[in-house]
């Protein structure tokens, strides 16, 4: 049945209203609602460069172009058009997301953490989605994630892997062993606490 919404012509909508629908249908997650509205937006509007510059109707447009792997569409609305910080942590997000999912295609096999990282380092975010300013949390969380994602697969990284990750994470291999030294410190810690706990119970 078609909602309400879809009912009235769209030609009539301003520009504010139009931006609504697209806000309240991207918190809603139904991307492909969103879609068809998009798409029943009618090309002359009377206020089509109004709408075109709207940052809601241009995340809803990112938002459908990345769901549906349009990922050409999604680049070039990203670098083109500034956006406020508001958006920029969701469309950060699909601007690597994105780029993954290329390089995952092209190599045939999942990525691992050091190619995430050349990934994002071969496509940096463009400054209409970041301001500059959290990189260096952003890159503290990314290293730490680096960290975790390799410490899970291999708590005991040899010191090629040692290398391999300071490369990655700019860190030096000293730094990168005690991290791995400290982990297995805390984890060897939770284990005994566990043991003593469950033993309390027993
Ligand atoms: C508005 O945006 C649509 C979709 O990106 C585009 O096809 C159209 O040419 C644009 N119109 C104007 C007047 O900028
Ligand atoms: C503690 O015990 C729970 C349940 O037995 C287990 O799932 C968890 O992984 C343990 N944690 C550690 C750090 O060993």
């Amino acid at each position: 049945m078609p909602s309400p919404l879809f009912a009235l012509p769209t030609l009539n909508f301003t520009v504010t209203q139009v931006a609504a629908v697209c806000e309240t249908l991207e918190e809603s997650g139904d991307i492909e609602r969103l879609a068809r509205f998009l798409w029943s937006l009618p090309v002359a509007h009377p206020n089509i460069g109004e709408l075109n510059k709207s940052e809601a109707v241009l995340r809803a447009r990112a938002i459908v172009a990345f769901h549906s792997g349009h990922f050409r569409e999604l680049y070039s609305i990203l670098e083109h058009h500034k956006f406020t910080k508001d958006s920029h942590g969701k469309l950060q997000a699909m601007w690597l997301e994105a780029h993954y999912q290329e390089a995952e295609k092209l190599r045939g096999r999942p990525l691992g953490p050091v190619d995430k990282y050349r990934v994002r380092k071969k496509y940096p975010l463009p400054r209409t989605i970041w301001d500059g300013e959290q990189k260096t949390h952003c890159f503290k969380e990314r290293t730490r994630s680096l960290l975790r994602e390799w410490y899970l697969q291999d708590p005991y990284p040899n010191p090629t892997k040692k290398r391999e990750l300071a490369q990655a994470t700019g860190l030096t291999p000293t730094q990168v062993g005690n991290w791995f030294k400290n982990r297995r410190q805390r984890d060897r810690a939770a284990a005994a606490k566990n043991r003593t706990t469950i033993g309390v119970f027993r």
